[in-house]
């Protein structure tokens, strides 16, 4: 089994390379996405918020009625196996579970064993300078479903925005429903708008990130004032600042949206801060407890 700096697979009990690693086509995963899945940051060779990503996994299976036998405590034991044998340090751990492998019918089958993925990858780096400079992003309606609050892997609608976005020159998509900001196409949103960082309220609109949660807990402890509340598409172009979070992009400034400068068009002191803060707690992660 080659074990490369270029990841490793755990597949339904087995260790294996990506190259190695198959499903079946008739995995409800590849007919219907009918499954849920994670992304979780590894640093210095530590997963970050692990327990927190495994909470919401498990809601999100719960509310596709999806149930898996494996408990926590192994899948954090897969994860830090998968770190120790790829030897990768910097990396994104991605869990996937599907309902498992039937001939296609859409209705649950009555016998069935649930896929279990775990791989690991190298972290994907971000555009040179996205953090010194900010990026740019443009808002597209929220065509998704009612229930955004469940990490699904039926993501069809968010490769279309980021598809949409990158033919514009633009890093993130921002959704708009009914006139309302939901999130990036794979983020969360945040807005500094008369010196209160605003972002959604964690609804059936949105994923709930485990980094915008912390972002607020940090803001909250920094005594800076926040609220989760509506804003519309006219709050954005009148930000002092925009910032965008997730488990892969972290604190990620916007500087321009729509082609309109946002504040000063340079990242902003709040989301400079937050990062710092961020980074200290990722100093602080203690190794797992294995
Ligand atoms: N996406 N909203 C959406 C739609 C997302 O896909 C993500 C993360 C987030 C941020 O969540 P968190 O802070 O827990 O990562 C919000 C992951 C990284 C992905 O699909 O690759």
């Amino acid at each position: 089994m080659p074990m490369n700096g270029n990841g490793l697979v755990w597949l339904n009990g087995s260790f294996m390379s990506f190259e190695e690693a198959r499903i079946s086509i008739e995995d409800r995963g590849f007919q219907f996405a009918d499954g849920v899945y994670e992304v979780v940051r590894v640093y210095d060779g530590k997963p970050f918020t692990f327990q927190e990503h495994l909470k919401r996994l498990r809601q999100s299976a719960s509310l596709i009625e999806l149930d898996f036998k494996i408990e926590d405590d192994r899948l954090k034991e897969i994860g830090q196996e998968l770190v120790s044998r790829s030897d990768l340090k910097d990396a994104e751990l991605y869990i996937q579970i599907t309902r498992g492998v039937a001939p296609r019918s859409h209705a649950f089958p009555r016998e069935i064993y649930p896929t279990i993925l775990l791989s690991i990858r190298p972290v994907r780096p971000l555009p040179e300078g996205a953090l010194e400079k900010g990026v740019s992003a443009i808002t597209l309606p929220d065509e998704r479903w009612a229930r955004c609050n469940i990490k699904s892997i039926s993501l069809l609608p968010n490769v279309l925005a980021k598809e949409k976005a990158r033919r514009a020159g633009a890093y993130e998509a921002i959704f708009i429903r009914n006139g309302i900001v939901t999130e990036g196409a794979s983020s969360n949103i945040f807005l500094l708008l008369e010196g209160v960082l605003r972002t959604p309220p964690a609804d059936w609109r949105i994923l709930r990130g485990i980094t915008r949660d912390l972002v607020l807990n940090l803001a909250g402890k920094e005594g800076l004032p926040s609220k989760e509340e509506e804003f519309g598409v006219e709050k954005l172009y009148q930000a002092e600042e925009v910032f965008i979070t997730s488990t892969a992009i972290e604190i990620l400034p916007v500087v321009e949206i729509d082609k309109r400068k946002i504040g000063a068009g340079k990242p902003g002191t709040v989301q400079h801060l937050l990062y710092q803060k961020f980074k200290q707690l990722v100093k602080e992660n203690p190794a797992p407890a294995l």
